[in-house]
């Protein structure tokens, strides 16, 4: 199979990363039956400040045609937060409608979690947080900014059709996943009596579709501290937007950190943006010291949802065993190996079977 790869290495350590998932795929292309053409595309704060462009509607166009795209981070400290996030990031999940964000979490032997006894069969579960609505649409504004009678206000807005296309995804991958088929909402019923109702009812009536799917129902801020106390209980999260990007930092860090946490942005039959979720971390920009293996998991994702399964199988068999036998630590600067080493590391394992 041939597939057009739109590769977006970003800013700060972005492409060091991003080279390394580059050369995983590579090495699997030339042992399978596979054929990737990468395309680069040049975004990111470097760019911005150069050209004062974000991104422009020809790329957008370009990237709805590729099969998928692997992004390595954006992310600028000479440039106002906010700037690039929403013009190139927020852009992208929006104007491909990537209306779902996939986070494993998943804890591998080797791997350290800071949660005391608990090890990987205990830490195996999927955030799907919905990726193109509530508060992060930008919609609000101010009154007499700058004034002492200064108003914010930042509008969360949910759809029923956006609410239920996420819900049902849920669903539909709780099935697909078939472990526990257990799936839970998290919201925040108590407080946001529109929203929250909105998504516990769409919630309810979904779930009717998928009797064997058991279902429950916890407040995000109860859920915060359930998935440190007790991450085993958990099958399959489904969440809004805010809540899923603050759950997934706790997700992170808990599998084992920045160095290994990854994550989908979905439109399923269209492509899908994959990315590690670390950031661009610019002070460690060009010294090889980040774990490459988000982003190398990234690449993992996207050869799944593509529907090379046997294929990103065996990448995940390569990564597990660098992670359990290979590395000292998942920890930037504390790998024992280099980034490109890492990616060597990976390299070797998949000709070794
Ligand atoms: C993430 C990031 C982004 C988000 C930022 C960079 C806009 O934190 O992907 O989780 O909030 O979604
Ligand atoms: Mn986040």
């Amino acid at each position: 199979m041939n597939y057009n790869i739109a590769v977006i290495p970003g800013d700060g350590t972005g492409p060091e990363v991003t080279a390394e998932a580059v050369k995983a795929l590579e090495a699997l292309a030339k042992n399978h039956d596979l054929d990737f053409q990468f395309t680069y595309y040049d975004l990111g704060g470097d760019r911005y400040l150069r050209t004062g462009e974000l991104v422009s509607q020809g790329i957008i166009e370009e990237l709805k045609q590729s099969d998928s795209i692997l992004l390595g981070a954006i992310g600028h400290p000479e440039v106002k937060p906010g700037i690039l996030e929403q013009g190139i990031l927020l852009r992208l999940r929006f104007a491909l409608d990537l209306y779902i964000n996939l986070r494993p979490v998943v804890l591998l032997p080797g791997a350290y979690t800071p949660l005391k006894d608990k090890g990987p069969g205990d830490i195996d579960f999927v955030v799907i947080r919905e990726n193109s609505e509530g508060a992060y649409v930008g919609s609000g504004g101010f009154f007499k900014k700058g004034t002492p009678d200064e108003v914010a206000v930042q509008e969360s807005v949910n759809t029923r059709k956006g609410v239920e296309r996420c819900v049902r995804y849920a669903f539909d991958y709780c099935m697909q996943r078939n472990r526990k088929l257990h799936l839970t909402l998290c919201a925040k019923t108590n407080v946001l009596t529109y929203e929250s109702d909105l998504w516990f009812r769409t919630f309810q009536e979904v779930s009717r579709e998928y009797p064997s799917v058991s279902t429950d129902y916890q407040h995000v801020d109860a859920l915060c501290m359930w998935m440190i106390k007790n991450p085993e209980r958990y099958d399959v999260i489904v969440t809004n937007n805010m809540f899923g990007d603050i759950i997934t930092d706790i997700g992170a860090i808990i599998q084992g950190g920045l160095g290994i946490a990854a994550g989908g942005n979905i439109h399923p039959g269209g492509p899908a943006m994959f990315e590690p979720i670390g950031g661009s971390a610019p002070k460690y920009t060009g010294q090889g010291k980040i774990n490459p293996m988000a982003a190398i998991y990234a690449a993992q994702m996207m050869l799944e949802y593509i529907g090379e399964k046997d294929v990103a199988d065996y990448l995940l068999m390569a990564i597990t065993k660098v992670v359990k036998d290979d590395l000292e630590s998942l920890e930037a600067g504390r790998m024992g190996f280099t980034t490109s080493e890492v990616g060597d590391l990976v390299v070797k394992r998949l000709a070794k079977g």
